[in-house]
């Protein structure tokens, strides 16, 4: 696939998502180094190459409430980059082999990219730090998890296994695998398909294609765990019935920004694009898990 790029006019932002599948017969090791080998060839692009000065002319000229609902869009997303950057040590640590935690290094380093690509964006498209942005409380927990995962570094057995899966299904599964990628598919929908910043769809579909690895790894992970053993397929379902409610907040809202009410442009159409990516994970997790564990006995 081409890197992102607007050469052409086109914004090659991806129509859908581009998560990076794995067979299901691959173990968790070749998934990570398949996805590591991808991660240090194609993720190499650098944020402070993109060039926003026609998204300034296009900023200028949107109408002020879709101004300020981008404002809040990208500002929720340099917040949940710049928290996930912060917290995920402790994933690259608790990965159970070598290969695993050299794959989720990369996912790390390229947490820090997309939180640098925002503040860039935020300086020379925005032109100003990020004030209002939508409300994002799934990230709230997460660093517990990292904790959780820090206080069984040395053990091992299950308790170890159902705090790792629950790391995974929060971060990989709900945060980047519903809830991210449903963004990627509203800014398409709302800005991209209407050949408006060039800039900030080239970021985008970078990081939506880094995204695809992260989550890609992640459903293989959960698929892995759910079919080894009920109790952590169970935790895997717990953590994604959890935070159902809080990333059905995540669009669909209105903000108020200065006193005024902005409401959601009628293209995001979010909260129909949130349960049809939930949908689809618990397919992705559950529908082979099923499939493998009714074949193996
Ligand atoms: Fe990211
Ligand atoms: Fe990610």
């Amino acid at each position: 696939m081409p890197r992102g790029s607007v050469s052409d006019g086109q914004p090659r932002i991806q129509e859908d998502e581009v998560v990076d599948t794995s067979d299901v017969n691959e173990t968790l090791d070749e998934v990570a180094t398949r996805l590591w080998r991808r991660g240090v060839r194609s993720g190499t692009w650098d944020p402070a190459r993109i060039d926003f000065t026609v998204d300034r002319q296009h900023y200028a000229d949107l109408g002020e409430n879709l101004r300020l609902y981008l404002e809040a869009f990208a500002a929720a997303f340099f917040q949940a980059e710049e928290n996930v950057a912060k917290v995920f040590g402790p994933w690259v640590m608790a990965a159970p082999t070598f290969t695993q935690q050299a794959f989720l290094s990369s996912q790390l380093f390229e947490e820090f990219k997309h939180a640098d690509f925002f503040e860039l964006a935020f300086r020379d498209l925005f032109g100003r730090q990020p004030r209002r942005a939508l409300v994002n409380p799934v990230h709230d927990s997460l660093a517990d998890k990292g904790d959780r995962l820090l206080e069984l570094l040395e053990t091992e057995g299950v308790e170890r296994e159902l705090a790792w899966v629950e790391a995974v299904a929060h971060y990989q599964g709900v945060i980047e695998g519903v809830q991210a990628n449903a963004g990627y598919q509203i800014f398409r929908r709302v800005f991209a398909d209407k050949q408006l910043l060039p800039g900030l769809a080239e970021g985008y579909a970078n990081i939506q294609r880094d995204e695809g690895r992260h989550v890609g790894y992640g459903i293989a992970v959960l698929r892995h765990y759910a079919a080894k053993d009920p109790r952590l397929a169970t935790r895997i379902r717990e953590v994604f019935e959890e935070f159902l409610p809080l990333i059905q907040q995540r669009y669909g809202q209105s903000i108020v920004v200065d006193g005024k009410t902005v409401e959601p442009p009628p293209e995001e159409d979010g909260p129909a694009q949130l349960m049809k990516l939930y949908e689809r994970r618990m397919r992705d997790i559950f529908g082979r898990a099923i499939a493998t564990a009714s074949t193996s006995h």
